[in-house]
C-alpha cells in the first residue's frame, strides 16, 4: 500500500453490509461558484475524481442538487463502472440560483429524483440515497413512506438523513432502517454530539460535513497550531485527524476540486493523535 493511502482510515459497514474505508470524498466542490453550474476548472475537476479511487477512497458523497446534476455527471464521467466505490447521492433540496437551496419533500417529487439519480449516475440501484433534508412543509410521514418506497421498489440499497435530531431519526426508523446520518460536524461544531452518540450506539454512520474546519483554532499559537507544527501538518490535516478519532462510526468527506488538496487530506490519515493532544484538542473545540 502506497504512503497516501485512505485505507489506513479503517473501515464501517453501512447498514451493517456495505464495507466502506471510513475516510471518503464529498463532491460538492467540483462544481461551480455557489454549488451551481459547471466548475471553473472542469479539466482538475475530472482529474481530481480520478485521483479518488487511486488513493483508496471507496465512498463518494454527492446530490442531485450538486450543480445542479453537475456533480453526478461529472462523477459518472470520471468513474464510470464504479468498481468497489460506492457512491452515495441524495435528494429533497431544489436550487432557484447560485447558494440557494430550496427544500421539497412531497413524495412524487422524491421519487423522480432518486429515479433520476439512477439514471444520472448510471446504476441499477442507488447504493445509500439520503433524504436532504426533511421539509418542515410536508408532513414527515410522506416523506419517510417515500423513502420506504424507493428501498421496496430496489431504486436503493440504503437509506439516510441529513440535518437531523435524535427524536427525527427515531421517527424515521419506524418507516426504514436509518443507515446513515449527514449532519455539520467538526472540531469546533459540535451541536450534533447527541446524535453521534445515538449514532455510536445504534451503528449508524455518522457521516460529518465541514469536517475540515478548525474555525479560530487553527491562529498561531493555539493548541491546534501547536499540535499541527509538531506533526508538521496543516491545521485542516489535524482536525480531519481528530474527526477520525473522534468515533468508529464517522465517516468524514472532505470535499475539493483539486488534486493536490485531496492528496493533502488524504495524508490526514497518516497523523497519529496522542490521547493527551487528541483531548486537548477536543476541549478547545467545545470552547
Ligand atoms: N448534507 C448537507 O447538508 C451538506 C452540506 C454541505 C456539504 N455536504 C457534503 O460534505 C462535503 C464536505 O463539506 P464542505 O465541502 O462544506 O467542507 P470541507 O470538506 O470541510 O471543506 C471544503 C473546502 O475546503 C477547501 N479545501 C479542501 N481541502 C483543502 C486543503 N487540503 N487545503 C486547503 N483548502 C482545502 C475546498 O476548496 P478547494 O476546492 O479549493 O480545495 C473547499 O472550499 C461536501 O463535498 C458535500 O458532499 C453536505
Amino acid at each position: 500500500m502506497s504512503d497516501l493511502n485512505a485505507a489506513k482510515s479503517g473501515t464501517f459497514k453501512i447498514g451493517g453490509e456495505l464495507q466502506v474505508t471510513r475516510l471518503g470524498f464529498g463532491a460538492m466542490r467540483i462544481t461551480g461558484k455557489g454549488i451551481w453550474g459547471e466548475p471553473a476548472d472542469r479539466h482538475e475537476a475530472l482529474r481530481t475524481l480520478k485521483r479518488v479511487p487511486e488513493l483508496g477512497i471507496d465512498f463518494i458523497d454527492t446530490a442531485d442538487s450538486y450543480g445542479p446534476d453537475v456533480s453526478e455527471e461529472l462523477i459518472r464521467e470520471a468513474l464510470h463502472p464504479y468498481g468497489k466505490t460506492v457512491i452515495a447521492t441524495k435528494g429533497g433540496l431544489t436550487r432557484t440560483g447560485p447558494d440557494r437551496w430550496i427544500p421539497v419533500g412531497r413524495p412524487e417529487y422524491l421519487i423522480q429524483q432518486a429515479h433520476k439519480s439512477l439514471r444520472q449516475l448510471g446504476v441499477d440501484r442507488i447504493d445509500l440515497w439520503q433524504l436532504h433534508r426533511i421539509d418542515p412543509k410536508v408532513p414527515a410521514a410522506e416523506q419517510f413512506d417515500a423513502v420506504k418506497s424507493l428501498i421496496d421498489a430496489g431504486i436503493i440499497r440504503f437509506a439516510g438523513l441529513s440535518e437531523v435530531s435524535v427524536a427525527q431519526i427515531e421517527e424515521a426508523s419506524k418507516y426504514f432502517p436509518v443507515a446513515t446520518v449527514q449532519n455539520q460536524y467538526n472540531l469546533v461544531d459540535r451541536k450534533s454530539e447527541a446524535v453521534l452518540a445515538y449514532c455510536e450506539k445504534h451503528d449508524i454512520g455518522f457521516i460529518p460535513w465541514h469536517p475540515l474546519a478548525a474555525g479560530n483554532l487553527a491562529k498561531p499559537g493555539s493548541v491546534l497550531d501547536t499540535i499541527a507544527h509538531k506533526h508538521n501538518a496543516a491545521p485542516s490535516q489535524i482536525a480531519l485527524a481528530w474527526v477520525l478519532k473522534r468515533s468508529p462510526v464517522m465517516l468524514p468527506i472532505p470535499g475539493t476540486s483539486k488534486v493536490k488538496h485531496l492528496e493533502e487530506n488524504v495524508a490526514g490519515v497518516n497523523i497519529d493523535l496522542s490521547e493527551e493532544d487528541f483531548a486537548a484538542l477536543d476541549a478547545a473545540g467545545r470552547v
